[in-house]
């Protein structure tokens, strides 16, 4: 939904307001509610929701969220959601938000800016091809947040822009991961690469299968062999001009990874759709750094391609020559992410950014480790894994740091070439990681899994199914921090 931040709206036109409170803490904008709410036998236990009518606006719905001390970002969150649920079904137009808490050790403005992030994002759903529309779900909505206490009125405008570019950057991404694999080839990923791109003031240069051959991406070559879509590598450039600090992003663009000849169970291989979030990460983070001018230097390098069995695939035993000259063992034609991004981060080492981050929905080990709550964090600048993680719990997105010590190498070790493209079963998400790790050549380097939180298998009580946005706000968060510092 579209959401704009404003200390008074108009209240004659808002539908209905919304008021997430804390247990036995009513805090409420307007006084002529007071009397109401306390009357009303509402406590603001999680779970409990109250509609009460009121003049103007009509309608008020009190949320609870629990115990005040207790206040969580995941309880603001299913507040925010069960809001959107709760105004889709009323077919309210116009709404307004009150969330009168700062988050744990989140200042005014950021908690208000979470409230604003996850509000707008909160009754989005791919419904691109669903043929007979929900009739109340498509009716757009329009929300004001009402700023928590302390945020300054000269700070509104800068607040606004900040939740709308996150907003389009988070919402390119869930379209992007959404979209089926049909749809959403290397060359769809690559015409919408371009379309933000020109909407944002962006370079960016697609390169097809002859210059990815001509510049020997042996590991995006080989992963390609199988499928009969050609592969993209795709190049976006925001260079402001008075850019301080250089970041280079790396995305995993796999847009459907059934494993190859080391083909994956039936059982849920749909998902593997989402295999390209990382790419989208990388597109929606820059959409989102461009839209706000942040005088930052972005380089984004996507590799892309489907990972298909057939007579022409890569297979175990064969031995890849890598863009960088390095030689890869093929042990499982399932670990192809790490072959298209060791392509990808030689590229991106050789244009001597200060940072370079990698999204990827790279290891099944990951979401074993994780699960949903983190994604796995890996670097060889504990300064730059500092920053990310504090940055993440800012914004609402985990990230748990994971070792690449020197020891690990052993387990990717190949009788026959450079390494082997697995390490086996134990400390996948490591090895895959410390395979990486052979192709960068940046002292500040992260790579980030997100095979746990690119996309929900469910519905849960704070989003809908699908892709998720993992990646943008954090890396928004640290783009900024860089363009302060
Ligand atoms: N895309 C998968 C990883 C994945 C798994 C993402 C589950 C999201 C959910 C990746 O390409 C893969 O298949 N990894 C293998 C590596 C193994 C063969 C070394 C894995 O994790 O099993
Ligand atoms: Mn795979
Ligand atoms: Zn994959």
């Amino acid at each position: 939904m579209d959401v704009s931040l404003n200390k008074e709206p108009k209240w004659s036109k808002i539908d209905h307001l919304f008021i997430a409170l804390a247990e036995n803490d009513l805090q409420l904008p307007m006084r002529s509610l007071q009397k109401l709410a306390n009357e009303s036998g509402f406590r603001g236990r999680s779970d409990e929701a109250l509609t009460l009518l009121a003049d103007e606006p009509r309608k008020v719905t009190l949320i609870g969220m629990g115990k005040k001390d207790k206040l969580t970002m995941r309880a603001v969150r299913a507040a925010l959601y069960a809001m959107a649920k709760i105004a889709k079904k009323q077919r309210d137009r116009s709404i307004a938000v009150s969330v009168p808490y700062e988050l744990p050790d989140l200042d005014a403005e950021d908690s208000t800016l979470v409230v604003a992030d996850y509000l707008s994002q909160s009754d989005y759903k791919y419904d691109a091809y669903i043929t007979k529309k929900d009739e109340n779900g498509n009716l757009p909505i329009s929300a004001t947040v009402i700023p928590i206490n302390g945020v300054a009125a000269k700070r509104l405008k800068q607040l606004d822009a900040e939740a709308r570019a996150l907003r389009a950057g988070v919402r390119t991404v869930r379209d992007l991961g959404n979209a089926p694999p049909n749809l959403a080839t290397p060359a769809f990923i690559a015409e919408r690469a371009q379309e933000v791109a020109r909407n944002a003031g962006v370079k960016c240069t697609v390169y097809g299968k002859k210059e990815i051959e001509r510049m020997k991406m042996g590991g995006l070559l080989a992963v390609n062999s199988g499928s009969t879509q050609e592969p993209r590598f795709i190049v976006l450039e925001y260079a402001p001009k008075k850019a301080k600090k250089h970041v280079a992003l790396v995305g995993k663009g796999i847009t459907f990874d059934s494993g190859g000849i080391s083909i994956k169970p039936a059982d849920r291989m749909e998902e593997m759709k989402f295999d390209m979030c990382g790419a989208a990460a990388v597109i929606g983070t820059i959409e989102a750094a461009a839209k706000l001018e942040l005088p930052v230097k972005i380089t984004g390098a996507i590799p892309s391609t489907e990972n298909l069995p057939s007579g022409s695939a890569y297979k175990p035993g064969d031995i890849i020559t890598m863009m960088s000259g390095k030689t890869v063992e093929i042990v499982n034609t399932d670990a192809e992410g790490r072959m298209i991004l060791g392509d990808a981060l030689h590229y991106a080492s050789q244009l001597k950014p200060d940072h370079l981050i990698d999204y990827a929905t790279l290891t099944g080990a990951c979401v074993v480790a994780l699960a949903g709550e983190a994604a796995g964090l890996f670097s060889n600048d504990d300064e730059l894994a500092r920053k990310l993680i504090e940055c993440g719990e800012r914004v609402g997105e985990r990230l748990w740091r994971m070792p690449v010590w020197d020891e690990y190498q052993e387990l990717i070790r190949s009788e026959w070439a450079d390494m082997k493209n697995s390490g086996g079963r134990w400390g996948g998400a490591i090895t895959a990681a410390m395979f990486l790790k052979e192709f960068v050549d940046c002292p500040s380097w992260a790579h980030l899994d997100i095979a746990g939180t690119a996309y929900t298998e469910h519905e849960t009580a704070r989003e809908g199914r699908g892709a998720t946005g993992a990646g943008v706000r954090v890396t928004l968060a640290f783009l900024q921090s860089l363009s302060r510092s």
